[in-house]
């Protein structure tokens, strides 16, 4: 960081306050590497500038990147005065009344109200239903052939988050079965457009933005008829379920609407897209799969658990955090920061760090064996007041899937290439989409 600060002498701002270094690129430039391979760019551009440095790209704007620990640190610490959403987020697609959306005590209340009903504990109440759903997944996998782990993924992840926020009792069957039907090609188009600002009204009435009023339509149809049902469930004061929870709290319903997509869409594809570079580094190291296996027969779960932090590690599902500077100025380390400036912490970049992780490149999960990975060196969830809320919930989920495709299936391995990464918008998963073979444990 001082070579930096060096490399960049003070402009306007006060005495021993910097501005970060900016790429010197058009615009448009930048925001075709952030957009179309943005890991090669960061990369590229912490070699020359530094841990923190300025980009301008389209939307974001003018965005301080960072990845330096104790300057990320700074940004997961600062209060929720100083730094308030990234614009545009994902409200822009879940709808106003999206967490994403919320800023301050509304953001604050609204996470007060939801966050215990994602603690790893509630998630032992579906534990059974994951089991459950990863079987009859598993039952269709075809033995000795390679295929795609990420679909039958997504579809267990997909289930599971219906449940938690509908109510496990299966009373909604033929609701939950339509939302299973038309939120995958949701989803889909969903994060390809979401940081795409609206257009102007006639424009919507066509193309993309059409099937994305179409999608959400048919969405709110089906929810509103869930939350009508719920609305007179003489049992609504016992239920456990998201929609019960903010029912009972006096939110309104399109708010509810809103809601209930932001954790179908933030919640599963991630999950689900982790879990399958799970089985993607599997298949590549025999030795860490063999260590599981044993483990899981002798009824054990801390290094299956490590290995899931080292999964996300190696291959965050999401590479980058954004904040916005609410304050006159934010001062970050030797930096300074002005109102409206956006802060791109790089998790990608943070988890290669090499000071931190020796031999960064390595899939190595005895690095978590006993220890619990926390921010800032590891920040896979986010950090600070806008963390993930359903981190441990996607650990404890991705936890019980390992150990039922471990205790039911042998993953053959072998030295195939690494999968690239594929960025779908919003997730990076596996370009392949995570191929795996199996074949049946007796
Ligand atoms: C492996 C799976 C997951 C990953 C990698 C992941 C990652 C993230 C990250 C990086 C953020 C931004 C944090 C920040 O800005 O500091 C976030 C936010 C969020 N995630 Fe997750 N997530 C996962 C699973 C889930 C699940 C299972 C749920 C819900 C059940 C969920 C719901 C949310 C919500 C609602 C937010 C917004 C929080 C806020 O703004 O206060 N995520 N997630």
């Amino acid at each position: 960081m001082t070579d930096t600060a060096m490399a960049n002498p003070c402009e306007t701002s006060p005495p021993n306050r910097l501005h970060p270094p900016p790429v010197r690129l058009p615009k448009l430039v930048q925001g075709v590497l952030f957009a179309v391979c943005r890991r090669s760019a960061m990369r590229n551009w912490i070699k020359r500038h530094g841990h923190i440095f300025e980009i301008n790209v389209p939307f974001f704007g003018r965005s301080v990147v960072v990845s330096d620990p104790a300057l990320v640190r700074s940004v997961c610490t600062a209060s929720a005065d100083q730094l308030i959403n990234v614009q545009p987020n994902l409200s822009n697609w879940f709808g106003p009344g999206s967490m994403f959306g919320l800023d301050g005590s509304r953001h604050r209340d609204r996470r007060r109200l939801l966050a215990p009903a994602f603690h790893g504990q509630s998630l032992k109440n579906h534990e059974r239903v994951i089991e459950d759903e990863t079987l009859r997944e598993g039952a269709n996998w075809p033995v000795g052939k390679e295929f795609r782990i990420l679909e039958p993924m997504n579809r267990i992840t997909l289930n599971v988050i219906l449940r938690t926020l509908f109510g496990a009792d299966g009373a909604e069957r033929d609701e939950l079965e339509q939302l299973s039907e038309i939120v995958p090609p949701y989803m889909r188009l969903g994060q390809l457009m979401a940081f795409v600002p609206a257009p102007p009204f006639w424009a919507r009435r066509q193309g993309p933005w059409r099937t994305m009023d179409e999608f959400r339509n048919a969405f709110d149809r089906i929810v509103f008829t869930l939350i009508d049902r719920a609305d007179v469930d003489p049992n609504l004061g016992e239920r456990t379920d998201i929609l019960a929870l903010l029912l009972r709290s006096g939110t309104s319903r399109s708010e509810i609407c809103d809601e209930l997509l932001t954790f179908i869409g933030a919640g599963h594809e991630t999950t689900a897209t982790a879990l399958s570079w799970a089985f993607e580094r599997l298949r590549r190291h025999p030795d860490v799969l063999a260590e599981l296996v044993r483990e899981v027969d002798e009824g054990g779960g801390a290094f299956r658990r490590a290995t899931i932090c080292e999964v996300l590690r190696v291959r965050p599902v999401i590479d980058v955090a954004g904040r916005r500077v609410s304050t006159p100025n934010f001062d970050l380390g030797d930096w300074r920061i002005p109102r409206d400036r956006t802060v791109l912490v790089r998790i990608a970049d943070l988890h290669e760090n090499p000071e931190i992780y020796p031999q960064p490149e390595r899939f190595d999960p005895h690095r978590y064996r006993g220890t619990r990975p926390a921010a800032p060196a590891w920040l896979a969830f986010g950090g600070g007041g806008r963390r993930c809320i359903g981190a441990d919930f996607a650990i404890a989920e991705m936890d019980v899937v390992l150990r039922t495709v471990l205790q039911n299936f042998q993953i053959h391995t072998d030295a195939a290439a690494d999968e690239k990464s594929y960025f779908r918008g919003v997730a990076h998963s596996p370009k392949l989409g995570g191929r795996v073979t199996v074949s049946r444990r007796t």
